[in-house]
């Protein structure tokens, strides 16, 4: 797992600055709750999350996860109303992980309970959770459909059984297809995830799972690159030469074969990575991040935002666990974002979205890129001339060049 960013220290109770609170009441308030416990650990993945016998029994166990969390929302509560205004009602939460259902169903329910108490939810509260397909049966969707979830997000990745075996994922693939179909029944609208460029994984592959993943018919879609870390099983395979390091030509390729079959299925992108049925199935939580509107990351090693400031927890569930446990904030350490971070950070996330970037938010210098980009393809002339960047399907794969290029000049 990666090490946390260096930053500036946080005080004890997480006290923000007035500069940040200033704009509380009207702006967009969203929640992310990380619950940091999986099975077992996926060789490619990263993120902070722990098995039972990396966590020993100590810190926020899966037992007393929902506790410590809920008393984070007490230290949010706190920090928020601190300058004499609240946030509005929530307006999406989204439970990540780790594996969120690794939790029993009633944790979950109990958390967004919670969270409503405090304050309150918008008339139409988006609420999600990701879940791994083996860990939804028919029951735990009802339950967490009557508990306010409206969607969730299931870790697909391939249906290849030997690019699963590569991933080391455990779930059944034919699980995926069960699960969906349970979560449909109690009302859930349904993501998938799906995974692309594992090593040794062929084009015609991942053309199967596009295809199984479309035959299933789900709300949204996800297609991610899969990134080789450093410090994973799968990173030192890679190093070792045990695994080939993926192509960037056969990346692109897969990308833009997703883009063709899921265009041909009825599915527009809304953002680089994913794809929905049309706007009322978009994922308005990850529009809220990539809109910069505020939301608190409950849970160790979350991220939040609040009016330029951002933060992040400790990441060992025992260390989150044990700062709740004295009335400390769990926050590790922030930054205070300068003007021109923000404007940078606006353009990075916003161009990412298939919506477009208003022309007349961009620093001059940013402008005088317009005309080379469209020369090169890589934004759309006709949306520049309605005012807007755009990118084309090419911009989409070189996404970080046209991000450069548009702050920089
Ligand atoms: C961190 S997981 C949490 C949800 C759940 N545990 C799962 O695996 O589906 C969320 C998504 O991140 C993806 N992910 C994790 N590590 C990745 C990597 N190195 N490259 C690309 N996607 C990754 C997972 O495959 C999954 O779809
Ligand atoms: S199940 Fe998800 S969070 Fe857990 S290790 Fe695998 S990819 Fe990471």
């Amino acid at each position: 797992m990666p090490a946390l960013p260096t930053g500036d220290p946080v005080p004890a109770d997480g006290a923000l600055p007035s500069s940040a609170l200033a704009t509380i009441a009207d702006t967009e308030f969203a929640l992310y709750l990380h619950v940091p416990f999986c099975r077992v650990r996926c060789g490619y993945c990263d993120f902070n999350t722990y098995t039972k016998p990396e966590l020993g029994g100590h810190g926020a166990t899966i037992d007393t996860f929902a506790d410590a969390a809920i008393a984070e929302m007490d230290v949010a509560q706190d920090v928020l109303t601190a300058g004499g205004a609240n946030p509005p009602a929530v307006s999406t939460i989204f439970i990540g992980g780790g594996t969120p259902t690794m939790l029993p169903a009633a944790d979950l329910v109990r958390m967004v309970a919670a969270a409503r108490e405090r304050w309150g939810f918008a008339d139409n509260i988006e609420i999600t959770t990701e879940a791994n397909p083996d860990t939804i049966t028919p029951e735990i969707a009802v339950e967490l459909a009557a508990g306010g979830f409206t969607r969730v997000s299931l870790g697909m990745q391939s249906a290849v059984p030997s690019v699963l075996a590569t991933l080391e994922r455990t779930h059944d693939p034919a699980n995926v297809a069960t699960a969906l179909r349970a979560c449909r029944a109690a009302g859930l609208a349904v993501s998938l995830d799906l995974i692309y460029g594992t090593p040794g994984e062929t084009l015609g592959q991942w053309r199967m799972s596009l295809e199984e993943a479309i035959d299933l018919e789900p709300d949204h879609l996800s297609a991610y690159a899969l990134t080789i870390e450093e410090g994973t099983k799968m990173g030192a395979q890679v190093k070792r030469g045990q695994l080939p390091t993926p192509d960037d030509d056969d990346e692109a390729d897969k990308y833009e074969l997703a883009s063709e079959l899921l265009m041909d299925a009825g599915y527009e992108w809304y953002e680089i990575s994913n794809w929905s049925r049309g706007p009322a199935t978009q994922c308005r939580h990850n529009l809220g991040y990539w809109r910069g509107v505020n939301w608190w990351g409950i849970g160790p090693g979350a991220h939040s935002h609040v009016g330029g400031v951002r933060w992040w927890n400790v990441k060992h569930p025992a260390a989150y666990a044990s700062r709740l446990a004295q009335g400390l904030s769990p926050a590790h350490s922030r930054e205070v974002l300068t003007a021109e971070q923000r404007s940078d950070e606006d353009i990075l996330l916003g161009v990412r979205l298939a919506q477009g970037y208003p022309i007349a938010s961009l620093p001059h210098k940013g402008r005088g890129a317009i005309a080379p980009l469209i020369g090169d393809g890589l934004i759309g002339g006709r949306a520049a001339l309605r005012g807007s960047i755009v990118l084309t399907q090419r911009g989409r794969l070189l996404a970080d060049t046209v991000v450069h290029h548009l702050i920089n000049g």
